[in-house]
């Protein structure tokens, strides 16, 4: 079953494909509307801590597992530590997957649902209050969150069902670097507009003082849904890397363009939050409001609306892809299922369950006034996978590591068997991997619940 497994083709297409991942809903979406939410620069500094002593190291040990065993994360697992429990790493790395699918399903379902709309006009010289009214409609539905909902999943499982390279390696090679440039256009427009400054402000003054353990704890779960870390994601794309990749330098390069892109957003929502007066503590809905106000009264600017919301689409669905893959290796590696009825079945089951996510989002709606703890289940889906399961999963990563690899093994592999110079990296890796991202991760989690 794992004889002839497919690779990307070149270095390139492995750097894009990854960088496909990491990019999405996470750095147009989620980034701004934490960073708004949780009060601006302190936080931004924190998840940068985070991305460059606890996000790069576990990218490179993800790399290092996929790579080395070449299987989804439940047989790296087995592989790497036969007949040991440490393979449900990989399960809780599925069960996660599913988590985020949940509700990002659902996003990715508002963007293609504001694509169509953007398409059709309806928000040439929209105002701020129609602007956030529109928001609100979107996601009351009920019928037409679901629908898109749904859209997104049957576009996603037929491009799973394709296989690795016809399937991932073409949509991202080519329109990653678009979306970037469309962002660029956003940023431009949002600096010139009156005000701007006080969102560029808000995105870079740090005052830690505002800093609360919450969001510290979000930082740090941010650093992992960006990244796609913690749940077998890296795994399951390194064991498609070609051979001779340099490890370090993809995931150096992965973390840094992914940070930026999610800047450059912020560049583009925060000035224009300021300067049409609307909340930077707005919530999931940050984006959706403050993108058609940036192109609002600019000439093209609706072709451009067009243009950003189907690059957005495409980031969703990109990241979306790397998601998908870990349960449908899993389920057809594991199991022999065939791919192909893979991939529809995992649409089935997020598709039944994601409806939960999509109509909790009115809080008027019946279930979304079912919450437990405060939060409903959009909220709890998110913040489960986020805060809670994908930091376990990548401190799991990292001690196992520690347990089981030597200095010598993973010079050897990291190091390509010698032909790769490692210099400086390489021990950045081991103490990070031994000491600093353990010891930080364990910190914050004490931290949120209250020990500290
Ligand atoms: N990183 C993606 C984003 O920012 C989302 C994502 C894709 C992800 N695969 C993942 C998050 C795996 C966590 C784990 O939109």
């Amino acid at each position: 079953m794992n004889g002839q497994r497919e690779t990307f083709s070149s270095g390139l297409a492995v750097f894009f494909a990854t960088l496909g991942s990491a990019v999405g809903l996470g750095n147009i979406w989620k980034f701004p509307y934490l960073v708004g939410e949780y009060g601006g620069g302190a936080f931004l500094a924190v998840y940068l801590l985070c991305v460059a002593f606890i996000g790069l190291p576990v990218m490179w040990t993800e790399f290092y597992v996929g790579r080395k065993t070449r299987k989804n994360p439940v047989g790296a697992m087995s592989m790497l530590s036969p007949g040991t429990p440490w393979k449900h790493v990989g399960t809780m790395g599925v069960a996660s997957a599913y988590l985020i699918m949940f509700f990002y399903s659902c996003v990715a379902g508002w963007v293609y649902y504001y694509l169509f709309k953007a398409i059709q006009g309806d928000f040439v010289g929209i105002t701020m209050e129609a602007a956030k009214a529109e928001f609100g409609a979107v996601v009351v539905g009920p019928l037409s969150p679901v629908l898109w909902q749904f859209i997104v999943l049957v576009v996603v499982s037929s491009i799973i069902a394709f296989g690795v390279q016809k399937g991932i390696e073409r949509m991202t090679k080519t329109l990653m670097p678009l979306l970037f440039v469309l962002i660029l256009i956003c940023d431009f427009r949002a600096l010139t507009l009156p005000g701007a400054g006080a969102g560029v402000d808000f995105l870079f003054q740090v005052d830690f003082s505002k800093l609360s353990g919450a969001a510290i704890l979000t930082a740090m779960g941010l650093a992992f849904f960006k990244l796609s870390l913690g749940m077998g994601t890296m795994t399951t794309y390194a064991s498609y890397f070609t051979a001779d990749n340099n490890l370090f330098r993809t995931g150096a390069k992965v973390a840094v363009s992914d940070t930026m892109v999610s800047l450059l957003a912020g560049l583009a929502v925060f000035p224009t939050v300021f300067s049409f007066g609307l909340e930077p503590g707005a919530g999931p809905g940050l984006l959706f409001m403050t993108i058609p106000l940036v192109f609002s009264q600019i000439p093209f600017g609706n072709l451009l609306l067009v243009a950003f919301f189907f690059l957005a689409s495409i980031a969703a669905t990109t990241a979306m892809l790397s998601l998908v893959e870990v349960p449908t290796a899993w389920m057809s590696e594991e199991y022999g299922v065939d791919r192909k009825k893979a991939a529809a079945l995992n649409a089935l089951i997020i598709f039944c369950i994601g409806i939960l996510a999509t109509l909790s989002v009115d809080k008027a709606s019946f279930l979304g006034s079912y919450t437990w703890l405060g939060r409903g289940f959009f909220d709890w889906f998110d913040y489960l996978s986020s805060n809670v399961m994908l930091p376990v999963g990548g401190l799991c990563f990292v001690i196992f590591v520690r347990r089981h690899l030597s200095w010598e093994e993973l010079r050897r592999e990291f190091s390509n068997g010698g032909a790769l110079p490692l210099g400086g990296m390489f021990t950045f890796y081991w103490f990070s991997v031994r000491y600093v991202t353990p010891v930080l991760l364990g910190l914050i989690f004490l931290h949120s619940v209250g020990v500290l």
